[in-house]
This record gives C-alpha cells, sequence and structure tokens, in this order.
C-alpha cells in the first residue's frame, strides 16, 4: 500500500484555480525532489493533463532537463485505483468543477484538500449560504457538505482525518471593502465546518502565460526562460513558498 501523502484540489466551482493550483503545488514539490504523481479527474478538460505534457515536450524540444511528475493513463477510475497505490511521495489530484462520483471518491482519499476560490460572494455560495439583508453566514451549502461527508467516510473506512484549506485566488490589489467582507465571513465559516484558511494567490499574469510551455514561475532560470519576464516573477515565487508552507508541504518532502 502506498504511504504517499494525497493532496486533493477540488472545488464544486469552476475557474476557482484549481488546475492553476495543482500545477503550481506539483512543481514546486518536484523541485523540492519529491516523487510526485498527477491525477487529473476533469476528464473534458484535463487542463493539469495538457500542462504536463506540455511540459514534456518543451523540455525535450529544448533539450533542457526539468523534473517531471508520473501520470497514470487518462481513464479517470483508472488512473485513481493506480495512482493510490504508487511508491510515489505525493499523489496530486485535480478535479472538476463539478459533483461526480469519481471527484467524491477522490475527496474520501484525501489527506490534504486545498480549495482555491476567487474574491467574490459568487464563489463563497458554494461553501455557504449568506443572509441577503444582514450578510451573515446561515449555514454551509453545497461544497462544504461534500468535504463533511469525505470526512465522515474516510474516517469510517481507514480512519485518520482529512486537512481542509480553503485560499483566496486572484486577490486584485484594489477591492479592499469587498476583500474584507469575504475575509469575515470566511472566518466564520471555517470555525463551523472546519477548514484553515491562507492567504493565496494574487491575480498574476505570470501565473497564466507559462502554462502552454508546462512552466511555472518555479521552473524559471537562466536555461528555463522561454518568454522575456519582468522582475515580479520574483513576487510570485515568493508567494508560492509561502503557499507551499502555510500548507505544510515542504517539511514532509523530505
Ligand atoms: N492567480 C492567478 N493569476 C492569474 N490568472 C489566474 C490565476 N489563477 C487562475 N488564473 C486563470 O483563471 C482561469 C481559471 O483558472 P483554472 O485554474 O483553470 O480554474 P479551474 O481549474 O478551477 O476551473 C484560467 O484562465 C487561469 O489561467
Ligand atoms: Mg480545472
Amino acid at each position: 500500500m502506498s504511504h504517499a501523502r494525497i493532496i486533493v484540489v477540488g472545488n464544486e466551482k469552476g475557474g476557482a484555480g484549481k488546475s492553476t493550483i495543482a500545477v503550481h503545488l506539483v512543481v514546486a514539490l518536484l523541485h523540492e525532489s519529491a516523487r510526485v504523481m498527477v491525477i487529473d479527474l476533469d476528464v473534458r478538460q484535463q487542463s493539469t493533463g495538457h500542462f504536463f505534457a506540455n511540459r514534456a515536450a518543451w523540455a525535450a524540444a529544448e533539450g533542457v532537463t526539468l523534473p517531471h511528475p508520473t501520470l497514470p493513463p487518462i481513464d479517470g477510475e483508472h488512473a485513481l485505483r493506480i495512482g493510490l497505490t504508487q511508491d510515489v511521495d505525493f499523489v496530486v489530484i485535480d478535479t472538476p468543477g463539478a459533483d461526480t462520483a469519481l471527484s467524491r471518491a477522490a475527496h474520501q482519499h484525501a489527506d490534504l484538500i486545498v480549495t482555491p476560490m476567487n474574491d467574490s460572494f459568487v464563489d463563497f455560495a458554494v461553501l455557504g449560504i449568506v443572509d441577503p439583508i444582514t450578510l451573515d453566514v446561515i449555514r454551509p451549502s453545497l461544497y462544504a457538505e461534500t468535504v463533511w461527508d469525505a470526512r465522515k467516510t474516510r474516517a469510517a473506512a481507514r480512519g485518520g482525518s482529512i486537512d481542509w484549506v480553503v485560499l483566496r485566488n486572484r486577490l486584485a490589489s484594489v477591492e479592499p471593502r469587498n476583500r474584507k467582507r469575504v475575509d469575515e465571513r470566511i472566518a466564520t465559516l471555517s470555525r463551523r465546518v472546519g477548514f484553515r484558511a491562507i492567504a493565496g494567490l494574487r491575480d498574476r499574469v505570470i501565473y497564466r502565460e507559462l502554462f502552454p510551455f508546462g512552466l511555472t514561475v518555479t521552473d524559471l532560470s537562466r536555461t528555463v526562460r522561454p518568454i522575456q519576464v519582468s522582475l515580479a516573477h520574483v513576487a510570485a515565487r515568493q508567494e508560492l513558498l509561502v503557499l507551499t508552507q502555510e500548507l505544510g508541504l515542504l517539511e514532509s518532502a523530505h
């Protein structure tokens, strides 16, 4: 049986940044010499799958050595079964923005669930219902219930608990008022349903413009530089480092 740490990146919402977070986490772990398997359960979009195919193609074409994860064959159910028994340090599972049987199965195996969300009440609604007059959190909603079910199932089947982290993605440097309101609701909900809220990532072009090469800011070096990058990438690297530290991943990569 595998002793890999299983990380599920999930949210019942498209466009929240699941695939972006997944690929950045995987590359950060690879650069710490961790052995990583990646499973992309978004069978339709395959964003993460494409990213790592691009990475292999780019590295081969440029004659550059890069660390790569292992990827099981695409078929979702098969992939999940193989992935969960691999001899690797981490299995990172990207999921679709919808409630599917396969996504639920993945959640039930998670040691850590990472949920990115935009700084918006539209995204907040899949986690908790907010009173339209007072903006108080009334109760947990769709995705919080999915995680609750996964926690129950996992505790009953294998024991152990699931760490759940919610992070804000694509934070804008403006909009402090909306951010503060969303922050307060997240803090309330985090106590109610048991997740940790962490800062996450700002909205930065560098997080998406390296995608077609299958690269992230963590890869950039003198030989790995497919496009002109500004100094802003230094801030992005730092932000990612903080993210992996707050997730508690780098300690266990050794
Ligand atoms: N922090 C960020 N900065 C800039 N663009 C981002 C960021 N996070 C996500 N994006 C972009 O937002 C879109 C949705 O992100 P994606 O990771 O595909 O979400 P999901 O997998 O949840 O559907 C993509 O175009 C992606 O490049
Ligand atoms: Mg995706």
